[in-house]
């Protein structure tokens, strides 16, 4: 087989600090030198929500958290891209080093903390990146760190970018803000979840809104998630952010960094919540499956758990941006040998066996 351009590239940027080699890979996807033509396959696309998706494969957020390199990104064969998590002030984050890879367990550890330019500037980022409909680009909206009331830091992404986005996402999720998982709660969910919609219903677009969760939630705390979301028609969940959890086997040193844990150690818990939350919803609430995604065998894997859509960040970390049009050709070849012709006939089909 012959080397892939990502082959020399890897022990180039592996060897820097990961956050350096993140600013370099955005660097140099700004800077528009990739390949011009959008790589496809034919027969994956899917209707979600009422957006067309050229095929089920998306950029998870926080690759591109300001909004510079989601043309580029769609480019690569992402069937969509989500921006974000920006906020409603600029803010620096947590101090460094705060991203940790381990090549040994394919996973990262991250306590960036919402680290973005803020709204403004993203806007305008934003409507940059959109001229000429490039692709679906979603927006994934997050509270500052000093927020007072940090469901009013929501309602204002919601308002602010409504009329940019394909797609909302609310990222309740991220462990590396005190106090922000805490929405997932029952009570303080159902009150963000009718602002929210109050704010959505103030715009024109009214895009899909929906709410990206954690992996680490108690089942009963699913259970309401899902019941609340689908009372007030909430459009979807993203299953799931980074996980706060350390499974046994991960490199001792690695492990006991702080922050949400990704990549293949998270494959399995994020599409155990899929599976539970296609369950529980009983197929009523779209969901987009995200966490540990490798292959098209994982891709397809987390569609019949009850993805209609999945994301990945980590694997483009160490498998480069090929990964992308591999897990189309896999995933196309994966349904052919299925005898299966549209995405929509395999979603969830474990749980209605
Ligand atoms: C370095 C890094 C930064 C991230 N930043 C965000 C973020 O800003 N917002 C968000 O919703 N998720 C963020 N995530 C989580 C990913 O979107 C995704 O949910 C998670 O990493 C699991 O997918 P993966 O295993 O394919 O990476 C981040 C992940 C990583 C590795």
């Amino acid at each position: 087989m012959s080397a892939r351009p990502f082959d020399l590239i890897r022990p180039v940027l592996f060897a820097l600090d990961p956050e350096r080699a993140h600013a370099l890979t955005l660097g140099v996807l700004r800077s528009g030198l990739l390949p011009a033509r959008r790589r496809t396959v034919a027969g994956l696309e899917t209707t979600i929500a009422g957006l067309r998706f050229p095929n089920p494969v998306g950029l998870a957020a926080g690759f591109d958290k300001n909004a510079v390199a989601t043309r580029a990104m769609l480019k690569t064969g992402f069937g969509f891209v989500e921006a974000g998590t920006v906020t409603p002030k600029p803010q620096k984050g947590n101090p460094r080093p705060r991203v940790f890879r381990s090549p040994r367990d394919d996973a990262v550890i991250n306590r960036l903390g919402f680290n973005n330019d803020g709204h403004e500037t993203f806007a305008r980022n934003m409507r940059r990146q959109r001229n000429g409909d490039p692709g679906i680009i979603g927006i994934n909206v997050g509270a500052n760190r000093d927020a007072k009331d940090p469901i009013q830091d929501y309602v204002d992404g919601v308002l602010r970018f409504s009329d940019l986005a394909h797609y909302l996402v609310v990222n309740i999720s991220s462990p590396n803000t005190p106090g922000l998982r805490d929405l997932q709660a029952r009570a303080k969910f159902g009150e963000l979840l009718n602002r929210l919609r109050d704010a959505r219903s103030q715009s024109e677009r009214r895009p899909p809104l929906l709410v990206k969760i954690a992996p680490d939630l108690a089942p009963n705390d699913l259970g309401g998630i899902v019941e609340i979301a689908i009372e007030t028609g909430i459009d979807g969940l993203v299953v799931s952010n980074t996980t706060v959890d350390r499974p046994p086997f991960l490199a001792k040193q690695f492990a006991t960094e702080a922050g949400g844990l990704s990549g293949r150690p998270l494959f399995a818990r994020s599409t155990e919540v899929l599976r539970d939350a296609f369950r529980l919803s009983q197929g009523r609430l779209p969901l987009i499956g995200v966490g540990g995604v490798w292959s098209g065998e994982d891709a397809y894997t987390k569609i019949k758990a009850g993805a209609s859509l999945v994301q990945l960040y980590t694997g483009l970390i160490f498998q480069g941006p090929d990964l992308v049009h591999r897990i189309l050709l896999d995933l196309r070849q994966l349904m052919d040998r299925d005898g299966v012709r549209s995405l929509s006939e395999v979603v969830g089909v474990e749980g209605r066996q």
